[in-house]
């Protein structure tokens, strides 16, 4: 997402973050809300989308063809100026056209993107967009041989590059083998007229991103439950040598009956994380709030670890209703991974039990030795927990790594150090000049002795 220089506070969240089965996206900034510049549709500024909903607006004589352009030119200032908007936002701002009017449109723009699609990919039926990611548009279809509801996910032409689809393919395929109930199962994956596409299981309900905006905090069971179950869901995958490398609210998705899955499980990346984290900054998408210490330090040998630590990010933001670390931007976001200290999850949330705490704590390790090691000693606490018992192999945190670098930090931080400093009685200029007098008086006095003495 874009940086953010006003941060809304937290109780926005409700108000200006949409869910993702809308078919807008907004992703959840620092305290679960939508962060500035980044309204509901903001992922779609100044794109083919907006040229779309602007042109059949014009068609259906709502607005006028220069107005419309004025607008466009808005939209890619402000998105110039990392501060992208939607067309959408724009004219309902600027009172060009009625919400009626531009919820209309836009259900037919959408509808007219899913027709097209559908001719991109044959057997299937388009029905209608469920979503859109930082990197690509998921579809409802329905799969005409078997007769069954799908989710497609189809990549834009312009990630289509040969080392992208290259491993698209590669991790797409080597997923599909990949079964567990908290999976989203991959179907198949397929290129046609540009396009490539990426066939999966359809989870009809909503994602774990839904439920913090709607609910701000989630209750803690229900939290347990559903990271017990990705948990599990890791377990499988990183015992068949798969890590996801993008643990967040969004890519948990929840059934209407609870089963929670995790998505986009092996969807390949072309570049490292911190490129992706970065060039999200830039474009306005993403989010850094749950990606771990070794990503952002562009570590070559990402393991499991790099998992459990996404999922203490969400499993901290599902409990607390904020992330584990907030800042005005991106890369502050990423140095608080590396260098803050973690706000303990129960002082944001004291209604949580210690175990739960030192759970997500220990998921939060700044330092991989001392994360949970795999996510079977994770379920085991959980489980622990669950039954409200002591965890077993969480720590208590003494993350000296954290520790030290906190201190570090706090070195060249002079006015912390100053405040520090300032906490005891000698800070106070009454008591100095009282010692100073006291001082000034006894030596006076032993001088004076000395002088009597030497008469
Ligand atoms: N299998 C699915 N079944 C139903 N809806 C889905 C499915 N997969 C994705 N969606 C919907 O589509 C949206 C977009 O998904 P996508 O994976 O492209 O992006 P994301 O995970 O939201 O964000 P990012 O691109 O930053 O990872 C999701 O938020 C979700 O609402
Ligand atoms: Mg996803």
């Amino acid at each position: 997402m874009a940086d953010a220089p006003n941060h809304p506070t937290p109780a926005d969240a409700a108000d200006t973050a949409t869910g993702g089965s809308s078919g807008s996206r907004a992703d959840l900034g620092p305290g679960g809300t939508s962060l500035p510049g980044q309204p509901g549709d903001a992922t779609r500024a100044g794109t083919g989308f907006d040229t779309a909903l602007g042109k059949l607006l014009v068609e259906r004589g709502v607005i006028q063809q220069s107005a419309l352009e004025e607008c466009l030119r808005e939209l890619r200032v402000r998105a110039a100026d990392n501060k992208p908007s939607s067309l959408q936002d724009l004219l309902a701002e600027r009172k060009l056209a009625s919400s009626d009017q531009i919820d209309k449109a836009r259900a037919d723009t959408e509808a007219a993107e899913a027709t097209r699609a559908s001719t991109k990919i044959p057997g299937y039926q388009m029905l209608r967009k469920l979503g859109q990611g930082a990197m690509a548009k998921v579809y409802l279809a329905r799969q005409k041989s078997l007769d069954r509801l799908v989710a497609i996910k189809v990549l834009p032409p312009k990630l289509t590059t040969d080392n992208f689809v290259a491993r698209f393919q590669k991790e797409g395929r080597a997923a599909a083998s990949l079964s567990h109930n908290n999976i989203v199962a991959a179907y198949e994956i397929g290129e046609a007229n540009g396009y490539h596409y990426f066939v999966m299981e359809y989870v009809d309900g909503d994602t774990v991103y839904d439920r913090i905006v709607a609910r701000k905090r989630l209750p803690e069971r229900e939290a347990l439950e559903i990271i017990r179950q990705i948990a599990s869901a890791l377990e499988h995958a990183h015992e068949r040598g798969f890590v996801h490398r993008d643990i967040k609210p969004r890519n948990i998705m929840m059934t209407r009956s609870g089963v929670a899955k995790l998505a986009d499980l092996g969807l390949a990346r072309s570049i490292s994380d911190r490129e992706l984290a970065e060039s999200e900054a830039g474009r306005a998408y993403g989010t850094p709030f749950y990606i771990s210490p070794e990503q952002i330090q562009g570590k070559v040998d990402i393991g499991p670890p790099a998992d459990i630590y996404g999922l203490g990010a969400t499993f901290y933001h599902m409990v607390t209703g904020r992330v584990p670390y907030e800042a005005k931007t991106q890369s502050e976001v990423m140095q608080k991974h590396l260098r803050a200290p973690l706000v303990p999850p129960d002082h944001l949330n004291p209604q949580i039990s210690a175990g739960t705490a030192l759970v997500i704590e220990t998921m939060l390790a700044k330092d991989v030795r001392d994360r949970y090691r795999n996510a079977r000693d994770l379920i085991k606490d959980i489980d622990l927990v669950l039954a409200g018992q002591d965890p077993e192999f969480a720590k208590p945190a003494l993350d000296i790594g954290a520790i030290a670098t906190a201190v570090q930090a706090s070195a060249q931080e002079p006015v912390e150090i100053v405040r520090r400093n300032s906490d005891g009685p000698l800070s106070n200029p009454l008591v100095l000049s009282l010692i100073a007098f006291l001082t000034m008086s006894v030596v006076g006095n032993i001088v004076l002795v000395l002088l009597l003495l030497a008469k």
